[in-house]
C-alpha cells in the first residue's frame, strides 16, 4: 500500500489538549451511539461530567452546555484544561477538542445548468412529483419564512416521517408551513464564546440573509419578477421547488461554532431529513476528521442514509480545499453565462468592460486619478493606492474618479474600499482587482472591479493623459458574452492535503453572481446576487433531492456516484472547462469531475457505491487504530485487519493515485443501475507518461443491481513532478457513459 500513502495527521490527544485555547467549552466526541436509549446517554453523560467535578451534580450540570444523543454520542461542556485532559483519557472517548468557529462560505442558473424553467421541474421522461416527499435540512444562518420563495401555495400535507419542530412560534413570530416544516436554533455554543454580543434574532429567523439565499437556490418556489435592484431580471426559482426545508440555524453574527454544528446534526439525524447542505466549512489546512464537527457530523449522517453537500471553501489556491471528507460531496464553484458587466468610458473616448451591480448613474465624465497620487498623511502612495481607511487626502480626492487596486488578502474589503472612497467625497472607483475574481459586487458609488489587464490600460491612460477623464455606466447584465461554465478563481482546490488519495472537490456547480432570496433586515432587499462556494453548494443539493425523488432507495453514495460520473468537462461550447482568471484548462482539482448534466444523472449505467462499513476500511488504512474505530462506527468487533481484507480501496467514483511508484493496481466494483442485459467498453485517456490498462475491458450485465469488479492498472512510462490527469469511461451502445477521473503523480526519488 505504499503508493496509497495518507498524510493523516494523527494527533495523540494529549498533544492536543495541550495547545493553548481561549476556550473553555470543548467537545466530548463518544463515536456512535449503538443501542443505548436518548435518555439513559444523557445521564452517563451527567454522570461522566460529575466525576471530573469531584463528583458534584451541581457543578456538572452547570457545566453542561450540550449532549449529543440522538445520531451519535457524546457532549459539550465548560472544562479545564485539566478536566479536558482527564476526560480525553477515559475509556468510550473518541476525541475531546476545543469549541471552534466554522466561517460561511460566502436565476439563471437553473435555466444554465438545463433544468427545465416550469415550477415542476421535470427533466423530460421522468416524473418528479416525489419531491414533496424529500426534506433537505440547511444548517445555515436560518430563513426568512414570509419571504416568497418559501411560500407552500399549493403543496401537500407535510410527509408523516417528518418528527422534526417549528422552534419560535409563541415567542418569536416565527412559523413553518408545509414548505418549511422545520426550524430550530442552536444559541448556547456561540454564546459561551461570545457572551458579550447582542444576537438579533433569537430564533430560527435569518438576520444575515445568507441563509435564505443558499435555502431558495436549492429549494425556494417560483417566483416571478425576482430582481436586485433592476439586475439580472426575470423568474427565478429553486432546483427542487417542491421539496420540503428543514432550518437549522448554527450561524450568528460572527460565525458557526462546532458545538452548535453538531447539535443540528444530531437533531436533523432524528428529525428524518434526506439530505443535509452545510455552505461552510473549516479553515484550511483542515484538521483530522474526528476533531472537526462538520466531518463527525456528516460521518454519522451517512451512517443513517442522509447525503451531506459541501462547500469546498473560497481561498482559490491550490491545496485550500476542505470539507475533505470522502463520506461529504463537496462543491467547487464556477459561473453561469450571466455577467453583470459595467461599462467605463475613457476620455480618449476608449470604451472597457469592468463587473459591477453598480446601479448609480453618474450624469457627466469626472477627473480621474490614481489613489496613490492622493495619499494622505504617512501613507506611502504605494499604501494609498489599495484605499484603506484614512490613506486617502479628501482635498485632493473630492469630485474625482479613483483608481484603486485590491490585493485579494482576507482583510480588505472591495465594497469597503468603495465607503472609503465616498467618505473623503471620491465620486466613482474604478477597482483593479488582481485576483480577478468576476464577483460583481454592490459599490455605494458608482464603482467597477476590471482585471489586471484592463486596469493596465486605464493606468496607461491616466499616467499619459493631462486631464484624465472617466464615465462608469450603470450594469447590464449580458448573457452570453463569455465562455461558460469557467472554474471561478476563487473556488477552492485539490490536492486534498488531508488524505491525498481521495479526491476534492468532487464537482462543481454556479457559485457566481448567484440572484436569490435574502433576508430584509440586513437592507430592506428581498433578493441579493452572492458569489461564493456557498452558492455552488445548494445548487448540487437540489440535483441529489431530484435524484433521490426519482430513486428514493438510492443510497447517499450512489447518488453522489451518479452526479459525478455522469459530469460533464466540457463548456456549454463544446470546448473543456477552463479555469478563471487565468483561462487555463481546467482539471479535476478544479472541478472534480466536472460540471453536472441533469439530463443524464437520473440514469448513470453504473453506480460506484460505498457501504457504511467501507469508511471503517477506510479509516484503518488511514491509520486510525481498532479502539478509536470500533467506537466511532459502533461495531465492536471486527479488527482493521479482518476490515482491510474486505475491500482495500474505498469504491470512490474517482482514481487518485499520489505517489506511483512501479507498478500499481486499483479495484472498483461497479453496480448495474441501467438496462438489465447490457455491455460496457472501457476507455481510457491515460494521464501523460502514465500507461494505463483496465481487467477486464468488458463488463457484462445480466440482471439490474448485479455488481462487477475491475482492476485498473497504473505504470509510469515517463516520470513527471507533478499530478497528470486522465479519464476512465464504460461506455455501452445505449448512449450511457459513466466516466471517472483519473489523477497520477509519479513518486519522486
Ligand atoms: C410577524 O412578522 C410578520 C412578518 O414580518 C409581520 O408582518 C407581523 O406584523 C409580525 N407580527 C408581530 C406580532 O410581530
Ligand atoms: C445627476 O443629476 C441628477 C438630476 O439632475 C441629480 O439629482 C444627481 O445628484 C446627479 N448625480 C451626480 C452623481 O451628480
Ligand atoms: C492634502 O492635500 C492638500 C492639497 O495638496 C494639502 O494641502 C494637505 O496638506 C494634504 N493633507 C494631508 C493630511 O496630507
Ligand atoms: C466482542 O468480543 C468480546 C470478547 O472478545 C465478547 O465478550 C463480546 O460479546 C463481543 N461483542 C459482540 C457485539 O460481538
Ligand atoms: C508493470 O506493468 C507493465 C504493463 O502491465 C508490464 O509490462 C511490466 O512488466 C510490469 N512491471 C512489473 C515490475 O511488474
Ligand atoms: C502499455 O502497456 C501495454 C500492456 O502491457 C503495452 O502493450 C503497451 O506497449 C504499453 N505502452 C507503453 C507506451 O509502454
Ligand atoms: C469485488 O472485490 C471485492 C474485494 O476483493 C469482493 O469482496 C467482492 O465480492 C467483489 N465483487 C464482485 C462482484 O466480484
Amino acid at each position: 500500500m505504499a503508493a496509497f500513502r495518507i498524510f493523516v495527521l494523527l494527533y495523540t490527544l494529549l498533544a492536543e489538549i495541550g495547545f493553548c485555547y481561549s476556550s473553555e467549552v470543548y467537545i466530548v466526541y463518544m463515536g456512535s451511539k449503538r443501542t443505548v436509549e436518548a435518555n439513559e446517554i444523557s445521564k452517563q453523560n451527567h454522570m461522566l461530567l460529575a466525576s471530573v467535578h469531584d463528583g458534584s451534580s451541581e457543578k456538572a450540570r452547570a457545566s453542561h452546555v450540550y449532549s449529543y444523543r440522538h445520531g451519535f454520542r457524546g457532549f459539550a461542556a465548560r472544562l479545564s484544561k485539566k478536566q479536558a485532559l482527564k476526560i480525553a483519557g477515559m475509556s468510550g472517548v473518541v476525541s475531546v477538542f476545543p469549541n471552534e468557529k466554522r466561517m460561511l462560505h460566502t436565476t439563471h442558473s437553473w435555466d444554465f445548468i438545463g433544468v427545465s424553467t416550469n415550477e415542476d421541474m421535470e427533466i423530460p421522461g421522468f416524473s418528479t412529483k416525489n419531491q414533496e416527499n424529500v426534506i433537505i435540512g440547511f444548517i445555515d444562518t436560518g430563513i426568512w419564512p414570509e419571504s416568497p420563495s418559501f411560500n407552500d401555495h399549493g403543496m401537500p400535507p407535510v410527509p408523516s416521517k417528518w418528527r422534526g419542530i417549528c422552534q419560535g412560534k409563541n415567542f418569536a413570530n416565527f412559523s413553518c408551513n408545509k414548505k418549511i416544516i422545520g426550524a430550530r436554533y442552536y444559541l448556547r455554543g456561540y454564546e459561551a464564546e461570545e457572551s458579550n454580543r447582542i444576537t438579533k434574532f433569537r430564533s430560527p429567523r435569518d438576520s444575515s440573509g445568507h441563509g435564505s439565499h443558499t435555502a431558495s437556490i436549492a429549494s425556494g418556489r417560483l417566483v416571478n419578477n425576482m430582481n436586485y435592484n433592476g439586475l439580472g431580471n426575470g423568474a427565478a426559482r429553486g432546483g427542487v421547488p417542491m421539496s420540503r426545508i428543514a432550518v437549522y440555524k448554527t450561524c450568528w453574527e460572527t460565525g458557526c461554532y462546532d458545538a452548535d454544528l453538531l447539535a443540528a446534526f444530531d437533531d436533523a439525524i432524528k428529525d428524518g431529513v434526506d439530505i443535509i447542505s452545510v455552505s461552510l466549512g473549516p479553515n484550511s489546512p483542515q484538521g483530522d476528521y474526528f476533531r472537526d464537527s462538520i466531518s463527525v457530523g456528516s460521518f454519522h449522517a451517512i451512517n443513517h442514509g442522509i447525503l451531506v453537500i459541501s462547500s469546498a471553501g473560497n481561498v482559490g489556491t491550490r491545496g485550500s480545499a476542505t470539507n475533505l471528507a470522502p463520506w461529504m460531496l463537496t462543491v467547487a464553484a464556477s459561473s453561469t453565462d450571466r455577467d453583470f458587466s459595467s461599462q467605463i468610458i475613457l476620455g480618449s473616448r476608449k470604451k472597457l468592460m469592468g463587473e459591477s451591480l453598480n446601479t448609480f448613474r453618474m450624469n457627466a465624465s469626472a477627473p480621474t486619478i490614481l489613489a496613490s497620487q492622493v495619499s494622505n498623511g504617512f501613507f506611502t502612495p504605494y499604501q494609498s493606492s489599495f484605499c484603506l481607511d484614512s490613506s486617502l487626502n479628501k482635498t485632493m480626492a473630492r469630485g474625482k474618479v479613483l483608481i484603486c487596486y485590491h490585493s485579494g488578502s482576507y482583510s480588505e474589503s472591495r465594497i469597503g474600499k468603495s465607503i472609503v472612497v465616498k467618505k473623503v467625497g471620491g465620486i466613482g472607483m474604478i477597482l483593479v482587482d488582481e485576483t480577478e475574481n468576476d464577483v460583481a459586487l454592490p459599490f455605494v458609488i458608482p464603482a467597477v472591479t476590471v482585471g489586471k489587464r484592463t486596469g493596465e490600460r486605464i493606468q496607461h491612460y491616466v499616467t499619459r493623459t493631462k486631464k484624465a477623464r472617466s464615465l462608469i455606466l450603470p450594469a447590464k447584465t449580458v448573457i452570453g458574452s463569455r465562455r461558460a461554465p469557467r472554474v471561478a478563481a476563487f473556488s477552492s482546490k485539490g490536492p486534498n492535503l488531508l488524505t491525498p488519495g481521495i479526491l476534492k472537490p468532487d464537482i462543481t456547480a454556479p457559485g457566481l453572481n448567484i440572484l436569490a432570496a435574502w433576508s430584509p433586515v440586513d437592507n430592506k432587499m428581498e433578493f441579493n446576487i452572492l458569489s461564493g462556494t456557498s452558492m455552488a453548494c445548494p445548487h448540487i443539493t437540489a440535483l441529489a433531492a431530484l435524484i433521490k425523488a426519482v430513486h428514493p432507495s438510492w443510497s447517499p453514495s450512489a447518488i453522489k456516484s451518479a452526479l459525478m460520473t455522469t459530469a460533464t468537462v466540457l463548456d456549454k461550447t463544446g470546448r473543456f472547462i477552463t479555469a478563471d482568471p487565468s483561462g487555463r484548462r481546467a482539471n479535476a482539482f478544479d472541478y472534480g469531475s466536472g460540471f453536472p448534466d441533469p439530463s443524464r444523472m437520473l440514469h448513470p449505467g453504473l453506480i460506484y457505491d460505498i457501504e457504511a462499513t467501507d469508511y471503517k476500511a477506510f479509516l484503518c488504512l488511514t491509520g486510525y487504530s481498532d479502539k478509536y474505530l470500533n467506537l466511532v462506527t459502533g461495531e465492536s468487533n471486527r479488527s482493521c485487519s479482518e476490515s482491510h481484507q474486505v475491500r482495500s480501496n474505498l469504491n470512490y467514483p474517482a482514481i487518485t493515485v499520489p505517489d506511483l511508484n512501479g507498478n500499481y493496481s486499483v479495484t472498483r466494483e461497479v453496480t448495474n443501475v441501467g438496462r438489465a442485459r447490457s455491455l460496457y467498453r472501457s476507455l481510457v485517456i491515460s494521464p501523460k507518461g502514465i500507461n494505463v490498462t483496465v481487467v477486464p475491458d468488458v463488463l457484462s450485465f445480466r440482471s439490474y443491481g448485479e455488481k462487477r469488479n475491475f482492476t485498473v492498472n497504473f505504470w509510469a512510462v515517463t516520470p513527471s513532478n507533478d499530478y497528470v490527469f486522465g479519464a476512465l469511461s464504460w461506455s455501452s451502445r445505449r448512449i450511457e457513459v459513466s466516466s471517472i477521473p483519473l489523477i497520477v503523480r509519479v513518486a519522486s526519488h
